[in-house]
């Protein structure tokens, strides 16, 4: 569904993503993930055409990236940090979102599908209140609403279940699990290895500008001899310290 190939990409001085290439197949939940810094954000903003890459394209179905936007239409997005006037009242953000999204979006069916993750996520007391507000969870989940009502073939959430309360995890881990049994694509990221566990058949992990691992959960565990994701990429992680610590001055090697 999504091809990227060689994508390079610096902010001033500092190199981002140095040559990434990866292909996140259809109906698959991939979840991107790696240290803070190491480009997730970045590269999920290529793909959305929010950040334009130096070099490198990315296809998505039948359109690069490039120069197009009508693709847009078929994705769900939820930034990581996702800034909305803060004036409006919540059913008002709804309505204003459904109104950009008129003619590329059912949205009687968005509007059905809102009703029914509003009572999913237990936010009807809300709905008229402004978002100046509200509490960071409840945001969260406004967000996330937001980023599922209008049924796209794929799905971008940036780290979705920040603040969100054990709760709320589950229904949207549920939703996501649903989705995919729907034929829905999701690339996600997150810190929360528990939830790769559970929802990821692929992990991306990005380090220094490269794709350092690509695979499913297990065959890392497996591969790093490790019951637990967390233990498995801590491995990992160690094994490149020792390389870069090897690679030091003044190392006999
Ligand atoms: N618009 C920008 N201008 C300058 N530097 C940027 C910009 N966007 C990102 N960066 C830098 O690029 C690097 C990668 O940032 P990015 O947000 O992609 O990381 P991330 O992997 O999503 O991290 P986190 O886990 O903290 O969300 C960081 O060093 C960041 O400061
Ligand atoms: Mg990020």
């Amino acid at each position: 569904m999504v091809e990227i190939k060689e994508i390079e990409k610096s902010f001033g001085r500092l190199n981002v993503l140095k040559g990434v290439s990866v292909s996140i197949p259809s109906g698959k939940v991939v979840a991107v993930l790696g240290p803070n810094g190491s480009g997730k954000t970045t590269l999920i903003k290529c793909i959305l055409g929010l950040v334009i890459p130096d070099s490198g394209n990315i296809i998505i179905g039948n359109d690069n990236v490039k120069n197009s936007w009508s693709y847009r239409k078929n994705i769900g997005y939820l930034p990581q940090i996702a800034r909305f006037p803060e004036n409006l009242t919540v059913n008002e953000l709804f309505r204003m979102i459904q109104d950009l999204r008129k003619g590329y979006a059912n949205i009687a069916e968005a509007e059905r599908c809102k009703e029914e993750l509003v009572s999913v996520f237990n936010i009807q007391s809300f709905l008229n209140k402004h978002l100046r507000s509200l509490s960071g969870g409840t945001r969260q989940k406004v967000n996330v609403i937001l980023s599922l009502m209008f049924d796209p073939d794929l799905f971008i959430f940036d780290e979705p279940t920040v603040g969100l309360d054990p709760i709320s995890c589950v229904r949207f881990k549920e939703n996501i699990l649903k989705q995919k049994e729907k034929g829905k694509t999701i690339v996600l990221t997150t810190h929360i290895l528990s939830e790769v566990d559970e929802m990821a058949d692929e992990i991306i992990f990005l380090l220094e500008g490269k794709i350092y691992y690509k695979g499913s959960p297990d065959e890392l565990k497996l591969q790093q001899q490790e019951a637990t994701l967390e233990r498995a990429i801590a491995r990992l992680l160690e094994k490149n310290d020792n390389k870069i610590n090897n690679q030091l001055p003044g190392k006999n090697n």
